[in-house]
């Protein structure tokens, strides 16, 4: 089997947990495409993940438009789609904010793999500041919160990771489902 891994990272996150799935999927011939340095079709592949870090509530401008651009061809095979996020909960507004409706009820899975909030990943003094901003806007709603539910700071999710390249597995063994 053939996969393309489409991706964005801006401080890391993303990059270790596409690489984290591609371990999962040694038996299959797996090719990266990082769109800050290059852009791969969705063409000749038997499935395409695609996923990016979330920054003021957006994907990257760059996977917005390949979302964009390669929608029908998208339509055409085996697609997975995650993200990663500072505030984990908020990861289905994320979705139905960033991602075609089309593209979501195509895809095999739709997952969130968790985020990092580490001012040590920091590229600049901005990242830093939103990183401590984000980190203590966490820490400040479980002082709030009663009950069971806590806001937690989040970590890579490597069960999801897991997840997902079973749903990728499996859906190989489908035909590829045809958009209505
Ligand atoms: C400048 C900046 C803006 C961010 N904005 C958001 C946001 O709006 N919502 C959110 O949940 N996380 C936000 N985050 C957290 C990132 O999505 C999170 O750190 C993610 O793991 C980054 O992935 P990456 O390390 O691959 O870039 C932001 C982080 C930075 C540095």
């Amino acid at each position: 089997m053939r996969i393309l891994i489409v991706y964005m990272s801006h401080t890391g996150t993303v990059r270790d947990c596409v690489d984290l799935l591609k371990k999962e999927l040694n038996s299959h011939e797996v090719d990266l495409c990082d769109l800050s340095e290059r852009v791969l079709l969705p063409e000749g592949y038997d499935a395409v993940v695609l996923g990016g870090y979330i920054h003021s509530g957006k994907l990257p401008p760059e996977l917005a438009q390949y979302l964009k651009s390669f929608e029908e061809a998208l339509l055409k095979t085996r697609l997975g789609l995650f993200l990663c996020c500072g505030f984990t909960d908020r990861s289905d507004e994320y979705f139905i904010k960033n991602f075609q409706k089309s593209l979501r009820d195509h895809a095999f899975a739709v997952m969130p793999l968790g985020g990092r909030l580490r001012s040590s990943d920091a590229k600049s003094i901005l990242d830093k500041l939103i990183i401590w901003y984000m980190r203590s806007n966490i820490s400040r709603s479980e002082d709030h919160l009663e009950g069971e539910f806590r806001r937690v700071l989040p970590g890579i999710l490597p069960d999801q990771i897991g997840l997902l390249a079973q749903k990728l597995k499996a859906s190989v063994q489908e035909p590829v489902r045809e958009p209505d």
